[in-house]
């Protein structure tokens, strides 16, 4: 018999854990350790043998690969399940999207809305009668319900930053070749809070909430060029003090378009108020030499300040019509001079440790050898071997926010320059059938970076493991140098 009080108990204890387990990801990876208590023979023997496996629904059949597990299933992570009555077991769960039970397991299954199930199998020392499955059965409902909160504050989150992406690069657009400005601010922003975090500095102001928002709210900073005319923005040559007053004002604007939005939101929102003091401020020097309030020091907000920074370091390293693009290097020593007078010192500290992380881990190194002799290709090229590195430098330090915006970032950067490159092909004579085999590598590509984003998204990769990285990083140099090449000739013959 196991509904006993002691069973009860167990249960009530892997419903408080569930309930504990506050993301996503922490939840897959405790729920096998959670579940192990149902296999064993009392409340506090938690050596079952349980391992995780996530299976999307396919009528053509399904494989299971273990995401993790405890007992004899702790080194398996990453394996595929071939025993045969266990792939039985597996199966006949997913089959009726509930429970399975036999004499020594049970699998536990959790169906999800977006067509996959999550199965735990547990292995029993002793068989579960029906008094046990039915208490089971809680915590089934415990599982789903918590798998639906989480992923619903997800889902709400990445909604919100998408649209603020959107609405960034209306203002971005105008403001020609800006490149992935916006994305490339977000990114170091939260890695500069990261860093000041690490350091201890502005502990008071660097809250949870403030983490979770400033790279979001770091997109909208410069919202307000969207109503600076475009023959001022764009125009070649360098601008008079009245244009340049002008162009100053997209901060006063930029606020004013912030604040607006903000008040259809009856509550306080924090990612607005910040958003609205970046887009105000992140023109201020910390000397109180800047615009458009020419406050100082201090009284400059903590974002504002990081996000000022970031954004003088991403155009002085940017290619414009005017001028190159600066190196690390030569960006890095302007910076550090103006510590004090155009920046907020430790901000620059914080910065140089970024820089100084990135430097730390290079996973492919952009040579000569590498350029295709065609300059636009040449620059996306160097900017997808940059995004491979920073994803890098963002699992090394163990930032998984950094890491999915520059998921987010790789998706979208592949997907626009595999667009390009295929017009270019196609516009400079490429044989066809070569370029329809190109395509599909592109395609191949892109299929498989959505899956892992897909699943790191979904929280069933805790990380992005060396082997995704060693294949991004294989991929894209043996396409640039076997697949892209091929074209290289075609441009030096003048097409
Ligand atoms: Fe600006
Ligand atoms: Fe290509
Ligand atoms: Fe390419």
């Amino acid at each position: 018999m196991n509904s006993t009080p002691s069973f009860l108990g167990r249960v009530q204890e892997i419903c408080r854990d569930i309930d504990q387990s506050r993301t996503l990801e922490a939840l897959y990876e405790n729920l096998p350790h959670y579940l192990a208590k149902v296999g064993g023979t009392h409340t506090s023997d938690t050596s079952a043998s349980v391992f995780i496996t996530i299976v999307k629904y396919n009528i053509a059949g399904h494989t299971f690969q273990i995401a993790n597990g405890t007992g004899k299933y702790a080194a398996a992570a990453g394996s595929m399940v071939l025993d045969g009555p266990i792939l039985e077991h597996l199966s006949n769960a997913i089959r009726q999207r509930s429970n399975h039970y036999s004499r020594d397991a049970v699998t536990f299954c959790f169906p999800h809305p977006e067509n996959f199930a999550i199965l735990v199998y547990v292995e029993l020392a002793q068989e579960l009668d029906t008094g046990a499955q039915e208490l089971l059965q809680f915590v089934n409902d415990k599982v789903v319900s918590s798998i639906r909160t989480h992923s619903l504050f997800k889902q709400t989150v990445r909604t919100g930053r998408a649209m603020v992406i959107a609405l960034a690069s209306l203002a971005e657009h105008k403001d020609q070749d800006t490149g992935d400005h916006i994305m490339r601010v977000a990114i170091m922003t939260d890695e500069i809070v990261q860093v000041l975090g690490e350091l201890g500095y502005y502990a008071e102001k660097i809250t949870p909430e403030f983490e979770r928002h400033v790279s979001t709210a770091s997109i909208l900073h410069d919202v307000g060029k969207i109503s600076i005319s475009d023959s001022i923005l764009k125009k070649p040559g360098k601008l008079d003090p009245e244009e340049r007053k002008i162009i100053e004002t997209h901060t006063l604007k930029g606020k004013k378009v912030l604040e607006k939005a903000s008040r259809i939101l009856d509550d306080y929102n924090y990612l607005l108020t910040l958003s609205c003091e970046i887009a105000l401020h992140h023109h201020e020097h910390y000397n109180g030499q800047g615009y458009p309030a020419q406050i100082a020091g201090q009284d400059i907000p903590l974002s504002a300040r990081i996000v000022g920074l970031v954004d003088v370091f991403d155009a002085l390293t940017s290619e414009r019509a005017y001028k190159k693009a600066w190196t690390d290097q030569e960006a890095i020593a302007y910076i550090s001079e103006q510590a004090g007078k155009q920046f907020d010192p430790l901000v620059v500290e914080a910065f140089l440790k970024v820089m100084e992380y990135r430097r730390g881990i290079v996973l492919i190194q952009w040579t000569e050898e590498l350029s295709v002799k065609v300059r636009s290709m040449d620059n996306d090229h160097r900017v997808l071997v940059g995004l491979i590195n920073q994803l890098a430098s963002a699992e090394k330090i163990g930032n998984r926010r950094v890491a999915e915006s520059v998921l987010d970032e790789l998706l979208n950067y592949a997907i626009d320059h595999f667009e390009r490159e295929e017009q270019f092909l196609h516009k400079s004579g490429y044989p066809f059938s070569e370029l329809v085999k190109h395509k599909l590598q592109h395609a191949s590509f892109n299929e498989t970076i959505q899956d892992i984003r897909w699943q790191y998204l979904h929280g069933f990769r805790p990380r992005i493991n060396q082997e995704v990285l060693f294949f991004l990083r294989d991929w894209l140099s043996k396409h640039i140098l076997v697949e892209d090449m091929k074209y290289a000739g075609l441009a030096c013959a003048g097409n």
